[in-house]
């Protein structure tokens, strides 16, 4: 079994990324013989998308030194994806959606020919039978609230994640983080964490993992 966890705050006293620590913490003892590959998308240095981007659409033998170099960061994302069971996602909530450094993780690793393709059926995405939990921290409250046509954030990463194939998500937020809620709400999501994992357990149980 292997983990992928994926942080996309900076801040050091980040929520988002304590709570993907303790994911991995309790995923550790499900799982003591299992692989964790930790991608801190504050510490990647990700290109922007430039014309070198075309390269995805070439075939690879065929591709210029500069964008085979230039391609090389994406391949490496997408190969951390494929090796996955389960990948969990840290994600802060800035200005309503996801913060810069996921969102060009996200470009990386939408891929044509790799993380989807287009047949005659329209889009098809690539990457199946992996389990996704997206811990998010935001500031506020949303889920089931009148602001809840405000959050950016779950909608967006449902999507895009759905769309290369990853179609099993759960999400866990934890809200309330600017008030005086945020600990009560951040005790609620290290339970949930508990029984995501546990539900993973059981899941390897019936069918094997
Ligand atoms: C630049 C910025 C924008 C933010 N925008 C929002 C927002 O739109 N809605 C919200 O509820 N909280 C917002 N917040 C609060 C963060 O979501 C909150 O601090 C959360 O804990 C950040 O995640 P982290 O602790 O993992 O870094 C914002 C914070 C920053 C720094």
């Amino acid at each position: 079994m292997t983990l992928l966890r994926i942080d996309s705050s900076a801040r050091g006293s980040s929520v988002s990324r304590r709570l993907t620590s303790k994911f991995v913490e309790d995923w550790k003892q499900e799982h003591p013989s299992g692989t964790v590959i930790e991608r801190d998308l504050s510490r990647t240095r990700l290109p922007q998308i430039t014309d070198e981007w075309a390269g995805t659409y070439a075939d690879p033998a065929k591709l210029t030194p500069e964008q085979r170099e230039y391609l090389a960061i994406s391949d490496e994302l997408i190969e951390e994806l494929r090796a996955a069971d389960t990948i969990v996602i840290g994600a802060p909530m800035y200005n309503f959606t996801i913060s810069w450094p996921l969102k060009a993780w996200i470009d990386q690793v939408t891929r044509v020919g790799k993380t989807v393709a287009y047949g005659a059926q329209g889009p098809k995405g690539l990457l199946s039978g992996k389990r996704v939990v997206v811990i998010t921290a935001r500031g506020g409250a949303y889920a089931g609230t009148t602001r809840a046509t405000m959050d950016f954030q779950e909608p967006y990463l449902r999507h895009i994640l759905g769309f290369i194939g990853l179609n099993d998500v759960t999400f866990i937020n934890a809200e309330n983080q600017s008030n005086g809620q945020a600990a009560a709400s951040r005790e609620a999501a290290v339970e949930q964490i508990h029984q995501a994992i546990a539900q993973e357990s059981n899941a390897c149980v019936e069918v094997g993992c």
